[in-house]
């Protein structure tokens, strides 16, 4: 049996026609960018969420990168995150001038660790924004963050990317930061068919700062208060995306009975299980095991026709393009164990029981049980 890590098509198989008499009537439509189904897409999404404002832009990075310049990041100013997360939660900012730094995380979740985090800004000046990325779809603590945050008068934005629907304490995630990032990368719980992001924020400023930074820093036409990008999230993929909203939170019980099947099947065996805490509601948007002997499964499971990936191999902080910042191996030991361990088995709405049956079998099979 062959097993792929994600089968978008078959994922869309339900709602395929829905799609071809969009994409047809988009042809004739006439509207290309900022038309009226971005702005239908963006109300949907913001209602969805419990949010004011939803501006689409042209990625989950620029997301990021719109919303911290909205929360009025300036060259110089420090951000934090964690170091196990996608390039981009640190790249959308650093290239602006802005200095990452980071904390460690808790293992249970692989999300930032509230206590590290008190720690780190205890010794770090100048931090304006703190970054919590829920992670693979499992929410962060957000009351602690939120609560340490104040304390130290740093600003909140939620890189929820890979975290559609999930909720902490009954709250969707992306409704805590001062402003929120997602992104509609193709394989995301919600995808476009390209790229595709959204800032949300309760602030009408912040909305209308990232407004105009999506489109030349235009306050009107022709008009150019700020200087701004070309980033605004086409009327293809927010006709595409208003189609699929609809069944996002289907999907994600979906996933969510996935891991049920996955972790029944996996509780005896030595991999360590994601947990899901009990104020979060996890969509996993990856299933994330963890074992020493990572690198001897991955290639076992590629052998009986398992797909598998890493999500992410280096560190952030190791990576070369922060040589410069300065950080060394050993400095966030539960970030670096992670990324030597982690595993992420496929995981998608469409993935059958049987497929399911088949990667346990096999990841039994290598352990010899
Ligand atoms: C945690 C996280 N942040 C940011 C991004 C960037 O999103 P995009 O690929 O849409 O630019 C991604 C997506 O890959 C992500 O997983």
């Amino acid at each position: 049996m062959n097993v792929k890590i994600f089968d978008l098509e078959r994922d869309h198989g339900e709602i395929k026609e829905q799609l071809v008499e969009t994409f047809k009537d988009l042809i004739s439509a006439g509207e290309y960018v900022l038309g009226s189904k971005t702005e239908a897409f963006e109300r949907d999404f913001a209602s969805y969420l419990g949010v004011k404002y939803a501006i689409g832009v042209n990625s989950g990075t620029d997301a990021l990168k719109i919303a911290g310049l909205s929360l009025g990041l300036k060259p110089g100013d420090k951000i934090i995150t964690t170091p196990n997360t996608y390039i981009s939660t640190v790249m959308s900012l650093s290239v602006h001038g802005i200095k990452p730094v980071f904390t460690d995380i808790e293992l249970d979740t692989y999300n930032m660790d509230p206590a590290k985090l008190e720690e780190t800004l205890s010794v770090e000046q100048g931090v304006k924004l703190c970054i919590p990325v829920h992670l693979y779809g499992h929410p962060c603590p957000m009351d602690e963050i939120i609560g340490i945050c104040r304390r130290f008068g740093v600003k909140i934005m939620e890189d929820a990317c890979q975290a559609h629907g999930a909720m902490y304490k009954d709250r969707k995630v992306g409704t805590f930061g001062d402003a929120s990032a997602f992104s509609f990368y193709p394989t995301k719980n919600l995808g476009c068919y390209g790229d595709g992001g959204m800032v949300v924020t309760d602030s009408s400023e912040v909305a209308e700062h990232a407004r105009m930074l999506r489109i030349y820093g235009q306050e009107g036409k022709h008009i150019h208060v700020i200087e701004g990008f070309n980033s605004r999230l086409d009327e293809m993929q927010a006709a595409l995306l208003k189609v699929k909203l609809p069944f996002l939170d289907r999907w994600n019980k979906k996933r969510r009975h996935i891991a049920w099947l996955y972790t029944r099947e996996l509780i005896d065996t030595p991999v360590v299980l994601p947990q899901e805490e009990s104020w979060a509601y996890h969509v996993y948007h990856l299933y994330v095991i963890r074992t020493e002997k990572r690198d001897g499964l991955m290639e076992f499971l590629r052998k009986r026709g398992v797909t598998t990936l890493i999500h992410y191999p280096t560190p952030i902080h190791l990576q070369r393009v922060y040589d410069h910042l300065g950080y060394k191996r050993g400095a966030f030991p539960n970030a670096e164990k992670a990324a030597e361990e982690i595993l992420s088995l496929p995981m998608y709405p469409s993935l059958t029981e049987d497929e399911v049956m088949y990667v346990a079998s096999s990841i039994r099979e290598f352990y010899g049980l």
